[in-house]
């Protein structure tokens, strides 16, 4: 396959320059969730129009009511149709003290083992991953002339954030995006040497939660002992959102919770997860989930309650005494198939509102719902796929699930009648969400000629 062989050799030759690239669109703080940052979102999406168009992409910055899309079309009519989707959004950078450097200043480090990586926000999640995509594309456009499959680009700049407007932007655009298959490069390799490609992703179902008592916030002596504390109501209720197995204690909240089927688990048997190095490189050791489950079953094939933040009173330095008039947190649920969101989100609802003493109240805001995701086993895209990614690699290519989100796969399926296949090249340990998030140079470099690969190999489906 000659003109292959020198796809990837220009991207090995070029593999400094898409590095800075890449640090480029990094310094953008493209963080869609805090409005402060909608500039830079729109300058992020800016950047990657026009980066798209240099490299022949009919591309266009796209307006909604949030942040804007990119959408970019290149490539013959009539070959297979592929519709790649990456995010251009990050998440926010608090704590900043705990970052080695700024975060919107990455860095190409040597690590004392010889490796390479990229820090900074967004290396890994997602701009480090969706480039790789996109330098593919620009290889195979400057060594062959052209793409050997049709390509669509679509670059969303809210997912960290619910996704607001991605389900009408769909909907308005369908003939425009849809394809014979989406590829989407958001999710992480088995290891450093083993491409994965992801067949299971869980739902998610965002709630926050306002417990209100008095009408101001009180003196806690003046007050103390008579006045309900929402701070106090609060934990109480969370607390008792698990039993002392680890299982969730929600009304219905199992209904419809299959167990995993046995070909399933002979995929994952094989995979030799090891839940002690995998607890052990963050620090833990005994796994905290229901007790009667292996852990791979804990984080892919079962629901989860989690409390992502909690606050309220006095957090600053030193010590107010206040009862505070009112509490809040953050909390989802992580779903697996079977799990209907809306049913999940009213089973909350209800959870706290039977709980609450004389006095307090509660007020909630959604974030964002999105059921999980199963994708098909025998699909010819995903045996391609496999057998290109296995070329790259130094082993085969395996197939996992993952325990995150990324809503964008069912809407694809249920608005579009599109499947996706989930191809990226994380590692578990990129500190994604978290400060000092970094990505591989092994993995941006390969993940490039992976993509090669799998453009080739799809355009040879037809
Ligand atoms: N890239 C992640 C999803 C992911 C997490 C893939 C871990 C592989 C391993 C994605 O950007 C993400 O974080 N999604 C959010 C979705 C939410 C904000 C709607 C998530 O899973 O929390
Ligand atoms: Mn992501």
């Amino acid at each position: 396959m000659p003109s292959l062989d020198s796809v990837l050799a220009c991207l090995d030759l070029n593999i400094d320059r898409s590095v800075a690239r890449l640090m480029e669109l990094l310094r953008i703080p493209s963080i869609s969730t805090d409005p402060a940052y909608a500039g830079h979102c729109r300058s992020a999406a800016e950047w990657l129009a026009k980066d798209l168009s240099a490299i022949g992409f009919e591309a266009a910055v796209r307006p909604t009511p949030g942040h804007p899309m990119v959408v970019a079309h290149d490539g013959p009519e009539g070959a297979p149709h592929v519709l790649f989707y990456g995010h251009y959004d990050v998440q926010p950078v608090v704590p900043l003290e705990l970052w080695e450097d700024d975060p919107f200043d990455p860095k190409l480090k040597e690590m004392p083992d010889g490796t390479k990586r990229l820090t900074g926000r967004g290396t890994a999640d997602d701009k480090g991953q969706l480039m790789t995509f996109i330098e593919a594309a620009r290889a195979y456009k400057a060594e062959t002339g052209g793409l050997p499959c049709r390509v669509t680009v679509l670059l969303e700049g809210e997912e960290e954030s619910g996704s607001p407007s991605l389900n009408p932007f769909l909907d308005a655009n369908k003939g425009e995006l849809k394809a014979d298959i989406a590829l989407v490069c958001d999710t992480n390799m088995w290891d450093g040497e083993t491409p994965a490609i992801s067949t299971g992703l869980r739902g998610l179902v965002g709630e926050e939660v306002t417990i209100h008592a008095a009408n101001q916030d009180l003196h806690s002596g003046y007050f103390g002992g008579a006045a309900a504390n929402p701070i106090r109501v609060l934990s109480k209720i969370l607390a008792a959102l698990h039993d002392d197995n680890g299982r969730v204690t929600l009304p219905g909240f199992y209904d419809g919770v299959q167990e995993l089927p046995e070909e399933v688990k002979k995929i994952w048997d094989g995979l030799g997860f090891d839940p002690a190095a995998f607890l052990g490189s963050v620090g833990l050791s005994v796994p905290a989930g229901e007790k009667d489950r292996a852990v791979l079953e804990q984080l892919w094939s079962r629901p989860t309650a989690e409390i992502n933040g909690i606050f309220g009173g006095y957090t600053g330095e030193g010590f107010k005494t206040v009862i505070p008039a009112e509490a809040f947190a953050k909390v989802s649920f992580r779903l697996v198939a079977g799990q209907d969101p809306d049913k999940i989100r009213a089973a909350f609802r209800a959870f706290v509102e039977e709980r609450l003493p004389a006095d307090c109240t509660a007020s909630f805001s959604p974030h964002g719902g999105s059921p999980a995701i199963q994708l098909p086993f025998d699909s010819p895209y995903l045996d391609t796929a496999r057998a290109a990614l296995s070329t790259e690699w130094e082993k085969p290519a395996v197939m996992i699930a993952m325990g995150g989100s990324i809503p964008v796969v069912g809407e694809f399926k249920s608005r579009l009648g599109m499947e996706s296949l989930l191809i990226g090249f994380g590692l578990g340990d990129d500190r994604i969400h978290s400060p000092n998030e970094k990505y591989e140079l092994k993995s941006f470099h390969k993940g490039q000629r992976s993509w090669a690969r799998v453009l080739d190999a799809i355009g040879r489906m037809r």
